[in-house]
């Protein structure tokens, strides 16, 4: 073989990056945002009050957070002519596509007027990503039912203002019901932000060259798209309905167990939490407080996810393989009871991921020291050697 590069233990990449903003134990299954336990936060806290703690690094007194909350409000229409973005995309296109595209274009509104380098332009484009990602994502569902663009409604909270751009129509206005607007609200913040992942670290990497934040924003949707990361909630819903009841589970069970067999648990399992993603434990706690509302609650794929948790949390392999619900898990029966389709669940992942992007992509640029990720590889490919003249081949 060739030289092989040696992992360089003092070449720090994006990827080995300190951060003060959110702490994990995947062990013992502790999730942390500025020292906050997401239980507590989920228990006590809203979304933007925990985006404030997010962004700045402390909970807001009233006065603070009643500015920030204005503020935000305030920047979530998007300019007129970006409805015209969403004309050019077949009306079946995902609308993780649309957000991808649409939110790479705001570069093209305010790049000339973004100077990472001067913080309060760094502000005032978190402002207007944590604002207007709800419009966008609810656009992007309008664009996909063929029904009109609807305009957010300052009167209402972040959580309400999006069910009204989502679901209500110019001849029927959606009454957002409080108990489905606070399951939401605890959706956004559940998803606000998770240390590295892999779209936050294609964040932090992309804007490590000095990119703007719009497209920074529009990688990390993109990468959050797969199926092994924000798409899981997708993907885990539509496995529940396959699966469909509650006597067809072995059968999964023992595909997800067979290494020929590609099928893995959607839902389950983690790359950092090897017990319990706490996030799941409120989420579930939300579907049944959702569910039982909507007196939903004998909800086919609510039994079969509840099965399939406690057939996995008993069952010798998963448990070895440690492989335990994750906040995918229970998200998709929540968003599926509020009136979501399967293809909102990753767009809607990506609007409450925003504010940790955002977030992240503040804390590095700041930082004087940082440079452009660069991360080294193990070459295993040919050795040195001449070219040879086609005739000798
Ligand atoms: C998110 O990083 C983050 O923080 C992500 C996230 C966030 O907030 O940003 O938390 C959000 O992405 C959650 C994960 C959502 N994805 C899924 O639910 C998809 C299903 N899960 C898997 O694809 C998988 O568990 C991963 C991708 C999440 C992790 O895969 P890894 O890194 O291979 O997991 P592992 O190393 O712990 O696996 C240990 C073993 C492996 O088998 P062996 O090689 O040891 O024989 O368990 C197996 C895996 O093959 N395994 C599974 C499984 N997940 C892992 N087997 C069946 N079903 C599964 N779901």
């Amino acid at each position: 073989q060739g030289d092989v590069f040696t992992y360089d233990p003092g070449f720090t990449s994006t990827a080995a990056c300190e951060s003060a903003i959110t702490y994990i134990d995947g062990d013992v299954g502790e999730l942390l945002h500025r020292g906050y336990p997401i239980e507590q936060l989920a228990e006590h806290s809203h979304f933007l009050e925990v985006c404030y703690l997010l962004l700045y690094g402390e909970l807001p007194s009233a006065e603070k957070l009643a500015h920030f909350e204005r503020t935000v409000t305030r920047h979530t229409m998007v300019h007129e002519q970006m409805h015209n973005f969403f004309r050019g995309f077949r009306r079946d296109a995902h609308p993780m596509a649309t957000m991808v595209g649409v939110v790479g274009a705001m570069s093209a509104f305010y790049h000339d007027s973004t100077d990472i380098n001067d913080p309060w332009q760094r502000e005032v484009a978190a402002f207007r990503l944590i604002a207007k990602l709800p419009t966008i994502a609810a656009m992007a569902y309008k664009y996909s039912v063929g029904q009109p663009f609807v305009y957010p409604k300052n009167s209402l909270d972040y959580a309400g203002n999006f069910l009204h751009m989502c679901f209500s129509v110019p001849a029927e206005e959606y009454v957002v019901n409080p108990v489905l607007a606070k399951a939401m609200d605890r959706i956004m913040m559940l998803h606000a932000d998770h240390e590295q992942n892999a779209s936050t670290s294609t964040v932090r990497l992309a804007g490590s060259s000095g990119a703007n934040p719009f497209a920074c924003i529009a990688a990390g949707i993109a990468c959050l798209w797969g199926p092994a990361h924000g798409g899981a909630n997708q993907a885990c819903l539509e496995m529940l309905r396959e699966i469909g009841t509650v006597d067809r589970i072995p059968e999964y069970i023992r595909r997800a167990k067979d290494k020929d067999d590609s099928f893995r648990l959607m839902g389950f399992g983690h790359r950092v939490y090897k017990n319990f993603d706490p996030r799941a434990k409120v989420m579930k706690e939300s579907a049944d407080e959702v569910l039982e509302l909507l007196g939903v609650h004998n909800n086919p794929t609510l039994q079969v996810a509840k099965e399939l948790e406690r057939i996995a949390l008993e069952d010798e392999y998963f448990v070895s393989k440690k492989l335990y619900p994750n906040v995918d898990f229970y998200s998709g029966i929540i968003l599926d009871a509020i009136g979501f389709p399967t293809a909102m669940f990753t767009p809607i992942f990506a609007l409450s991921r925003t504010v940790g992007w955002i977030s992240q992509w503040k804390e590095m640029i700041a930082d004087p020291t940082q440079k452009i990720g660069r991360p080294r590889q193990l070459y295993t490919g040919a050795a040195k050697r001449d070219y040879l003249a086609v005739e000798k081949r």
